[in-house]
């Protein structure tokens, strides 16, 4: 039969500190329920000194070249928006630190958050070609907006890391995409900042605009119809945003797709929110409203727009991985995946939408990472407001020799800076 291809293995990793919102907007002197309800965030991951994209892009994909070796990988493919060099391709420093072998393309992929999507098409045309080759697609991003603006709560850090191939065995990538490219300032980083600058209204816009164009391209090239798709994965810069998008593709498609997201979890709740998410989706499943009187409205479809957003409330923005942490949380909560068709929805600002679809292999519940990226949540050291802008006004120049303090709890850490060059090593 025909070759499928797709995602053979997945891993999430995000930073060694955490920012908690309610201290935050204790210190503001904001209402909590603005960043729990208005923007659906909980928390956001904030790096330590001694760690970047580098060092957690090497943290998400080690434990996949543990479990399954180096054989016929021969690219890295590293998609980020928060760069380390104009130049040379952060990728390197991950397949230094990984002991990958010499034998291999490493490359950066650019276009705001949308770019792991790009490098995990490639990935995939690679593997058409060269069935017996796999490919390591990482996505780690840091974002960094500057202090006292809106963009601010929506900071966030960490990466996935995925493995692609053929016969894999999580997702399937479907071949028809949607597509929509619009240039158009939303949200950019000059050459010459360490920090985004944001159009925030236009920027929904922007985003929802390239649902809409990706959507109707996705249709015009004959891919399947929503009824036909049973869950759906949005970019989430802040999980109110994937709400936001639902609700905007309910609108384009006629269908009754539900809405909620789990809602102000709370501290204790950040560990209960997967029963919490889980509970309301079953109560608003099918299987429910069927198992319960007939005469019950069924009530809006359930795309998992619940526990897809559960690792992200608590992440923060990690821009290109955002999408992938997401369907990492849907693959680590949602019982009942086997065969069903997800819906991908990624937006880079600039702007880049693409709509694709991927099967879920049977057996995926095998590989459930869930206890392991709720310790490593759980695991983050939070940090005092005041420490917290300390460290966000701290910054290094290239142009001074520094040593970074060991900080990270992590298993790689950014050493300094040394004759303008960035080193890293081993923690
Ligand atoms: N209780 C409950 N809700 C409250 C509240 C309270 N006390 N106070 C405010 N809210 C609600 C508001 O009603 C609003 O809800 P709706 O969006 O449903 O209208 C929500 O909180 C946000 O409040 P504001 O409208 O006042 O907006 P803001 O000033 O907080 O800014 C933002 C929001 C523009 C998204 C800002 O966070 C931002 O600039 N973020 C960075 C840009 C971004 O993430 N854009 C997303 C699309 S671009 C993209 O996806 C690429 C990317 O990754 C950046």
């Amino acid at each position: 039969g025909t070759v499928t291809i797709g995602i053979d293995d997945i891993e999430l990793a995000t930073s060694h500190h955490v920012v908690r919102l309610d201290d935050f907007a204790e210190a503001n002197g904001t209402d909590p329920n603005k960043f729990r309800l208005g923007l659906g965030q909980d928390e956001f991951s904030f790096p330590a000194p001694d760690e970047d994209v580098v060092t957690m892009a090497a943290a998400a994909a080690a434990p996949i070249i543990q479990r399954s070796g180096t054989e016929g990988i021969r690219t890295l493919l590293f998609a980020t928006e928060s760069g380390i060099d104009q130049s040379k391709a952060a990728g390197m420093a991950v397949h230094s630190l990984l002991d990958l072998p010499s034998q291999m393309r490493v490359v950066e992929f650019k276009e705001a958050c949308y770019s792991a999507t790009a490098a995990l098409q490639a990935a995939v045309g690679i593997v058409t070609r060269s069935p017996g080759q796999r490919v390591l697609v990482i996505a780690s991003d840091v974002a960094r907006y500057e202090l006292d603006t809106p963009g601010e709560p929506t900071q966030g850090a960490g990466a996935v890391a995925m493995l692609v191939s053929a016969d894999p065995k999580l997702l399937e990538i479907e071949p028809v995409s949607g597509l929509n490219s619009a240039d158009v300032d939303d949200f950019w980083r000059p050459n010459d900042s360490t920090t985004a600058i944001v159009d925030g209204a236009l920027s929904v816009t922007a985003y929802l605009d390239a649902l809409t164009g990706a959507w109707s391209d996705l249709a015009a090239q004959g891919g399947p119809a929503i009824a036909e798709i049973d869950r759906v994965l949005y970019h989430q810069p802040f999980t109110k945003m994937a709400k936001k998008a639902q609700v905007h593709l309910a609108g384009l498609t006629g269908e009754d797709l539900d809405t909620e997201i789990v809602e102000g979890a709370g501290d204790a709740g950040a560990a209960d929110a997967g029963t919490a998410a889980a509970n309301s989706a079953a109560a608003s499943g099918p299987a429910a409203a069927a198992g319960a009187d007939n005469s019950v409205a069924t009530g809006p479809r359930d795309t998992g727009l619940a526990t897809s957003t559960l690792y992200n409330r608590r992440l923060g923005n990690s821009y290109t991985a955002s999408l992938y942490a997401g369907l990492c949380s849907l693959l680590d909560h949602d019982e009942d995946l086997a065969g069903k068709r997800i819906g991908l929805f990624s937006y880079g600002s600039g702007s880049v939408g693409e709509f694709f679809t991927a099967r879920v292999v049977p057996g995926y519940a095998e590989h459930s990472h869930r206890q392991a990226v709720t310790e490593a949540l759980d695991a983050r050291v939070p940090l005092s407001i005041d420490a917290y802008r300390a460290l966000h006004a701290a910054e290094f120049s290239s142009a001074d020799d520094v040593s970074t303090p060991k900080v990270t709890a992590g298993p790689f850490r950014f050493a300094g800076i040394k004759g303008r060059a960035r080193h890293y090593e081993r923690a």
